[in-house]
């Protein structure tokens, strides 16, 4: 285990399908590659990542409480989740630490039941609409509010 400051970064549902799943849309970038970029930013910044993936919304309710003793902070795309999930935002609510809502799209151009977010009152920011490079900005957010933090 590294001794830096870890960022937990979490993608909700259908996200491991990143390449094929509607392209136009979420671009050509599989999860694999957006992780490999996070961890080159991360390591620029100065902090390790913890990146993870599932498809089920018990166990990103795990994962968050995990991290509750262990990250420094938690940037999350909750997918599908950011529009439903009571529990994802009781879990960031009762992590105590710094959150970043992540999208890839604009929630907001796109369908209305997509314009309702469970995350963002539990969130420092968020940050949509700019792909797979949303997980760049993230992390340089969460580094400016960890520096701040300490
Ligand atoms: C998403 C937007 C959500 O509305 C959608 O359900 C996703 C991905 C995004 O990254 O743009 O699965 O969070």
């Amino acid at each position: 285990m590294s001794d830096l400051p870890e960022v937990l970064i979490l993608n909700g549902p259908n996200l491991n399908m990143l390449g094929v799943r509607e392209p136009a849309i979420y671009g050509h970038e599989t999860l694999a590659d957006i992780e490999s970029m996070c961890h080159d930013r991360a390591a620029d910044l100065g902090l390790s990542v913890d990146f993870r993936q599932s498809n089920f919304e018990g166990e990103l309710v795990s994962m968050i409480q995990q991290a509750r003793d262990r990250a420094a902070g938690i940037i999350i795309n909750p997918a599908g989740y950011t529009h439903t999930s009571v529990a994802i935002h009781d879990a960031l609510k009762l992590s105590d630490l710094p959150v970043i809502e992540l999208h890839l799209s604009n929630p907001h151009q796109r369908e209305s039941f997509r314009h309702i977010s469970y995350v963002t009152a539990v969130a420092k920011g968020s940050i949509a609409g700019f792909g797979s490079h949303g997980y760049v900005l993230g992390l340089d957010a969460m580094g400016r509010l960890l520096e701040r933090d300490s």
